[in-house]
């Protein structure tokens, strides 16, 4: 499958997705969410994906929503056709994706690396939600997601005063999983992604779910909600076989059933 906006290479088990629209830096316009979400739905049926690795260039991983191709848009045509919105697919994504940041992720890049499970930052990254000085908000997500990634104080000083912080600011901060060298960003992301598609797939995307739920439950809904998932595991051959490894002292090879 080959896209516009989009590369994409399958190494063994984990999709490797490269925003490629060097001229704009990744800016994100209808093509790439289109496209992106055709990718990640195709992804989501093809169970020799177990994880995948959304990363950008060196300059940019995105530096956020197409603005040129928004500039003329109107009210009632971005409330009509509920401007942005299937944004929400990627997000909904069900297997693990992790962000590969390097440059900028401002904007709808910020929140598109928020979409993922976790960033994996190069020390070169910038994160920031510049949408203030356009005279607009963070669309994508950005005043919830960072906020509930970086907590009240650092989110409203980005979304208010359109500041980018820095990597290590923004591992600090939680927003980011790791901070790695340049030249080590997309192999440590894939390293990540390779670990995580060889464990037992129902575990895997029940770990992601259970953890999202923390996002919108009250502790007591959510614990019980976990226990439960917990429990469903018990139902899979990947327990028996993973529990039978450890106390055999050996290598588990899930079956992903
Ligand atoms: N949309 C469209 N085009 C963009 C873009 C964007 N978000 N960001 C950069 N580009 C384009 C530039 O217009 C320029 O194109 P031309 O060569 O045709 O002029 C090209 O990419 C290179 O950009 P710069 O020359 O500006 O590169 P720079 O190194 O001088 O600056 C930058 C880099 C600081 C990231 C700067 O490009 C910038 O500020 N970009 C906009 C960032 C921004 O405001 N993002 C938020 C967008 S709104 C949004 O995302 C809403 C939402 O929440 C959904």
């Amino acid at each position: 499958m080959t896209y516009e906006t989009l590369l994409v290479e399958v190494r063994g088990r984990v999709a490797i997705v490269t925003l490629n629209r060097p001229q704009a830096l990744n800016a994100l316009n209808s093509t790439v969410m289109e496209e992106l979400r055709e990718a990640l739905a195709g992804f989501q049926k093809n169970s020799d994906v177990g994880a995948v690795v959304l990363t950008g260039s060196e300059k940019a991983f995105a530096a956020g929503a197409d603005i040129k191709e928004m500039q003329s848009l109107d009210f009632v045509d971005a409330y009509l056709g509920d401007f942005i919105s299937g944004w929400e697919d990627v997000a909904g994504f069900r297997k693990p994706m992790i962000a590969a940041v390097s440059g900028f992720a401002l904007g709808g890049g910020c929140e598109l690396a928020m979409m993922c499970d976790f960033i994996i930052a190069s020390s070169t990254a910038k994160f920031g939600q510049p949408e203030i000085t356009l005279g607009v908000i963070p669309g994508m997500g950005g005043s919830q997601r960072l906020t509930r990634a970086v907590g009240k104080a650092k989110a409203m000083d980005l979304c208010l005063s359109g500041r980018m912080m820095d990597a290590a600011e923004a591992e600090r901060s939680g927003l980011v999983a790791r901070v790695v060298e340049p030249e080590r960003l997309l192999e440590e992301a894939i390293a990540a992604a390779v670990k995580i598609a060889a464990f037992s797939a129902p575990a895997v995307l029940m770990a992601k779910e259970s953890v999202n739920r923390a996002f919108e439950l009250t502790l007591a809904e959510g614990l019980r909600f976990e226990r439960r998932l917990f429990h469903s595991l018990f139902a899979t051959e990947d327990q028996k076989e993973g529990m039978a490894a450890f106390t055999e002292k050996r290598k588990a090879a899930f079956r992903n059933r």
